[in-house]
């Protein structure tokens, strides 16, 4: 399906999608490991879905459809109830961009707790967290909100993120959080950057290595624009000189 929307959308990358979503990275050890998107995956045409009118002109491509986010955090749910489905949890939604992915997860483990016979307790808790402005990261990360952190003591916390870039941002929320001594921390993401430093940091779970692209859609914004779109997307310069702040 993958490739027939690729060659439907851009002949030309008929050639280069073809080993594209699911290769091999000689870094990992199998392609189960990861859902890789590969540097010169060249997305899906806007043509073929659905998308705002608003942002007509403002986006260059697909990167990830909303059918496929769904499909695949169906799966992460799976392997969390899988390895802590045996203790309640705490989920800790990282906002904003973290509020998609955490409902549709909390969704997802909630209806494999109903089909079951184990039954998970989850509390979800938000906190907030500021880094970006415009697309480039700022040196000092905000922590709004999250106060009551001290909630998380002896609790088996699963932290629920949108992406992790650097890595920075989830170190010091980390850092904050262990202080409280949780009983146990575990981390998902949606998407992880594949970013030029190969020791950066990696979730627990996480749903697709991408390019180091900035993105939007599914909840990720570019100053604050984008989070109603249902795709996740790659923005063009037009879009990013008419949000810039
Ligand atoms: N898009 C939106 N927010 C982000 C990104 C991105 O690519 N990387 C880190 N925060
Ligand atoms: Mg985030």
């Amino acid at each position: 399906l993958n490739l027939m929307y690729a060659h439907i959308g851009r002949q030309q990358s008929w050639q280069s999608s073809s080993k594209a979503i699911f290769r091999i990275s000689p870094f990992s050890l199998s392609w189960k490991e990861a859902f890789q998107i590969s540097d010169n995956w060249p997305g899906y045409s806007l043509d073929l879905f659905t998308y705002p009118q608003h942002y007509y002109g403002d986006l260059e491509y697909v990167l990830i459809p909303h059918g496929i986010i769904v499909d695949r955090t169906e799966r992460l749910a799976k392997d969390i109830m899988q390895d802590i489905g045996d203790n309640d949890i705490v989920v800790l939604c990282v906002l904003k961009g973290g509020y998609k992915f955490c409902a549709d997860l909390v969704e997802h483990i909630k209806n494999l707790s109903r089909n079951s016979e184990r039954f998970i307790s989850m509390k979800v808790d938000f906190v907030r967290l500021k880094s970006y402005h415009n697309d480039q990261s700022m040196q000092d990360m905000q922590i709004i909100g999250g106060d009551d952190l001290s909630k998380l003591t002896g609790k088996n916390v699963l932290i629920v993120e949108d992406i992790v870039g650097t890595g920075r941002t989830m170190k010091v929320l980390l850092n904050n959080i262990e202080k409280y001594k949780p009983k146990m921390i575990k981390v998902a993401s949606l998407l992880v950057k594949r970013t030029s430093r190969p020791d950066g940091y990696r979730p627990d779970y996480y749903g697709f290595e991408i390019p180091d692209l900035f993105v939007v859609g599914y909840a990720l914004d570019y100053n604050e624009h984008f989070r109603d779109l249902n795709h996740i997307c790659v923005i063009n310069d037009h879009g990013k000189a008419k949000y810039r702040v």
